[in-house]
């Protein structure tokens, strides 16, 4: 017998989780619905009502990458968004306690940006491919063999790297970001793809690193050209992709300006060349959109769970540090970074 040609008996087609939902939880439960399989989500709404709750008692504010899960980014978060959005957003946020879902660097920044606050980061594993990539002595002998030649590293790097820099800048503002240096050439680092990509840009030459994304790296233009051809999809692109792939792609952006170019397009079909988590996220805020979704997830943006986000809030865990002579050099280039800021629609 073909299981999948059984007929499903009326009263199982209809998901009676839905029913019992909490009324607090009913507006979630139907923009999750979609994005999740219907087993999936009555196990996550226990957590996320005990994270909701000890998120008011502590007076936590969670910030959430685009790149998390759905059951945290649309369950927990109560800010979301790229890494500049999470960096502007920790530099004016009012609670004493952030709880930052993303990745190691990200929580690094948002502590360097409001170090009077706590910043708790559910999983301190969770690194970057890029920000292993470099070291603060790779960025000295940089200099050293560029002498006078200014440094602007990606957010993507730790803080010890940053401190060497004269500024950081994100996917969304690289391009200004380089030009505010008001030189001729500029260290651009560690992102290889996205110093191409900027390079294409602007007339300031830049001297790149080697560093990759292991999650963009893998795209290739063969896989974009499918996209399109078999399912007749505009492309969107993540500019740490390879130089062929943006080649293909109708727009290329930082995750945020993704969504905004969505609102602007709304395009019947898209393809997002990046982590996968993206496409669930955005499903939730563009129905009339379908989206071609890629199966590459970011290992390290997966080790943040609605448990150890629990665990952080409930064990105050883990808390970033950062050494107070690397904080001041890094909270500098975050500065100029912020003070750059974010053109519209980047
Ligand atoms: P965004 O700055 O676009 O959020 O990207 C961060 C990142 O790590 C992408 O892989
Ligand atoms: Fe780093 Fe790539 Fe993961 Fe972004 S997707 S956090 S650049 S490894």
């Amino acid at each position: 017998m073909n299981v999948f040609a059984t007929p499903v008996a009326p009263e199982l087609a209809r998901p009676r989780w839905r029913d019992e939902l909490p009324t607090q939880y009913a507006e979630l439960g139907q923009r999750l619905e979609p994005l999740l399989p219907c087993l999936e989500w009555p196990l996550h709404l226990p957590w996320i009502d005990a994270i909701n709750r000890l998120k008011v008692e502590r007076g936590a504010t969670i910030m959430a990458h685009s790149y998390q899960s759905p059951e945290i980014f649309h369950g927990v978060a109560d800010l979301t968004g790229d890494s500049l959005a999470l960096a502007q957003a920790a530099s004016r946020c009012e609670s004493n306690l952030i709880v930052l879902c993303g990745v190691h660097f990200m929580a690094e920044s948002a502590k360097i940006l409001a170090p009077e606050k706590t910043v708790l980061i559910p999983d301190p594993e969770a690194g970057c491919s890029l920000a292993s990539s470099i070291t603060a002595d790779d960025v000295r002998a940089l200099r050293a063999r560029h002498p006078g030649v200014p440094v602007v590293s990606y957010v993507n790097t730790s803080a010890a790297v940053k401190a060497q820099s004269d500024a950081c800048c994100t996917s969304a503002n690289a391009v200004d970001v380089v030009e505010a240096m008001g030189a001729d050439r500029v260290i651009f680092l560690p992102d290889r793809f996205l110093g191409q990509h900027v390079a294409r840009q602007t007339r300031v030459e830049l001297i790149l690193w080697h560093g990759q994304c292991e999650v963009h790296e893998k795209f290739t233009a063969a896989q974009a050209r499918h996209a399109r051809e078999r399912f007749d999809a505009r492309l969107v692109a993540h500019p740490e992709c390879p130089p062929e792939v943006l080649a293909e792609a109708d727009f290329v952006g930082s995750t945020s300006a993704m969504a905004g170019w969505l609102e602007r397009e709304q395009p019947p079909r898209v393809a997002l060349i990046t982590e996968c988590s993206m496409a669930d996220n955005l499903r939730a805020r563009f129905p009339a959109t379908q989206f071609i979704k890629p199966c590459n997830l970011c290992p390290h943006m997966q080790k943040i769970t609605l448990q150890n986000i629990h665990a952080a809030l409930l064990h105050g865990r883990h808390a970033v540090e950062v050494p107070a002579d690397v904080a001041a050099g890094a909270r500098r280039a975050l500065q100029r970074m912020l003070a750059v800021g974010r053109r519209p629609g980047a």
